[in-house]
């Protein structure tokens, strides 16, 4: 599949792709105010994914495990028209890379979203990762008919995953938690479920990092999801050291299986010091022979009582979970969740020219 040829606006012409470096405001702030502007144009409020210290955060250290480049398309890097950024791995995954694309809203439908996406593609062929996938969100009120599914296959694209966004308000009503977490409790009499704010206890880190590595394999996703990632208790210090430095606490809650005494499961929840007010409910897995045993649930309630105690001033919980992902779903339904939105994943395999092979 080619791209047809179109007629390019005369200031799109000299519009070019620029390296954004996120320590240098002149760069990094027009950066953030085109992502923000298309956040609030797709939800009508100023709600933010993640906020400018989480973005630097994930940009600047290049030796990260993952780190993020960032990218504005324009005729200047102070006056982008687009931005993007490509997710780069380390130790694992690399034939392939995660991307945004955005459009300024008053910018749209004028060809640079594609040249934009040309570029950020020429540049994952650089750095030799075939496969790029991007991710968008779409909010309650474009659910379903977000622009990213019309011009996604029009670019060669293919929908890989999608994942459904859920709201819990919190805190929950009086005595709710209590009265689910004994409901759960009998099923779970081999475990002891045990939880804390901040880096991992340095006895569990081990186990802790071998139950990321094998999170994105064990997890469901889409055909391309992730595979299975390189983790020791080292990448675990970095990722909790870049959580810290993003402005986030992590609250974690594992499930410990007392015959053997390792862990099976674990959850994190993270809440920003800044704005406290969403709490981002990220991974949480048990591992495949132990499920069946309310694990999942009950270190939920874990992490929820752990907000409970820091006081955060949190009013609504996020997670999100593959459409298909029934038991996790069932299990947020248990704790109040509602649908708010969804996410999707838009990947191709980058053939050597210029244009995507639809996979
Ligand atoms: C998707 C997005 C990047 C497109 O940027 P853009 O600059 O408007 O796109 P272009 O002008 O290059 O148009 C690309 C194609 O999509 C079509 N298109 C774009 N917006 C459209 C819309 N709202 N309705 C119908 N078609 C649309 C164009 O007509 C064009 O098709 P053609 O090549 O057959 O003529 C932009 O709308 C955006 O930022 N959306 C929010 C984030 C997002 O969805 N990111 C993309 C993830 S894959």
């Amino acid at each position: 599949m080619s791209d047809p040829p179109r007629a390019t606006a005369p200031h799109a012409r000299r519009a070019r792709l620029h390296r954004v470096d996120a320590r240098d405001e002149r760069q990094f702030d027009p950066w953030y105010a085109v992502l923000h502007a298309s956040e609030i144009d797709a939800d009508g409020e100023s709600t933010r994914v993640w906020y400018p210290d989480e973005w630097r955060a994930r940009a600047i250290d290049e030796n990260a495990a993952t780190y993020q480049q960032l990218y504005s398309w324009g005729e200047s890097i102070e006056h982008p028209v687009a931005i993007g950024s490509l997710a780069i791995t380390r130790d694992d995954n690399r034939d392939s890379t995660t991307a945004i694309l955005f459009v300024a809203p008053d910018q749209r439908r004028r060809g640079h979203g594609t040249s934009m996406r040309r570029a950020l593609e020429d540049q994952a062929r650089l750095l030799r990762r075939p496969t790029i996938s991007f991710s968008v969100t779409e909010s309650a009120r474009e659910m379903g008919r977000g622009v990213s599914r019309i011009v996604g296959p029009r670019w060669g694209y293919t929908l890989d995953e999608e994942n459904v966004r859920r709201d819990i308000d919190w805190p929950r009503p009086a005595g709710e938690l209590d009265g689910l977490a004994s409901q759960w409790q009998p099923a779970a009499a081999a475990y002891e479920i045990r939880s804390w704010r901040g880096p991992t206890p340095d006895a569990l880190a081990d186990d802790r990092a071998r139950l990321a590595s094998i999170m994105s394999a064990e997890a469901p996703h889409g055909e391309i999801g992730p595979r299975r990632e390189r983790w020791d208790a080292a990448r675990l210090r970095e990722y909790e050291r870049t959580i810290d430095e993003m402005g986030r606490d992590l609250l974690t809650a594992v499930a410990v299986h007392r015959p053997t005494g390792h862990l099976v499961g674990f959850s994190d929840l993270t809440v920003s010091r800044d704005h406290p007010e969403v709490a981002y409910q990220w991974d949480t897995l048990v591992v495949a022979p132990h499920r069946g045993h309310r694990l999942g649930g009950l270190m939920k309630i874990a992490t929820m009582r752990l907000l409970e105690r820091g006081g955060d001033a949190t009013s609504t919980i996020t997670t999100f979970n593959l459409a298909t992902n029934q038991p996790m779903i069932a299990l947020n339904d248990a704790l109040g969740a509602r649908v708010t939105g969804c996410s999707l994943s838009w990947v191709a395999r980058l053939a050597h020219g210029r244009s995507p092979l639809a996979v």
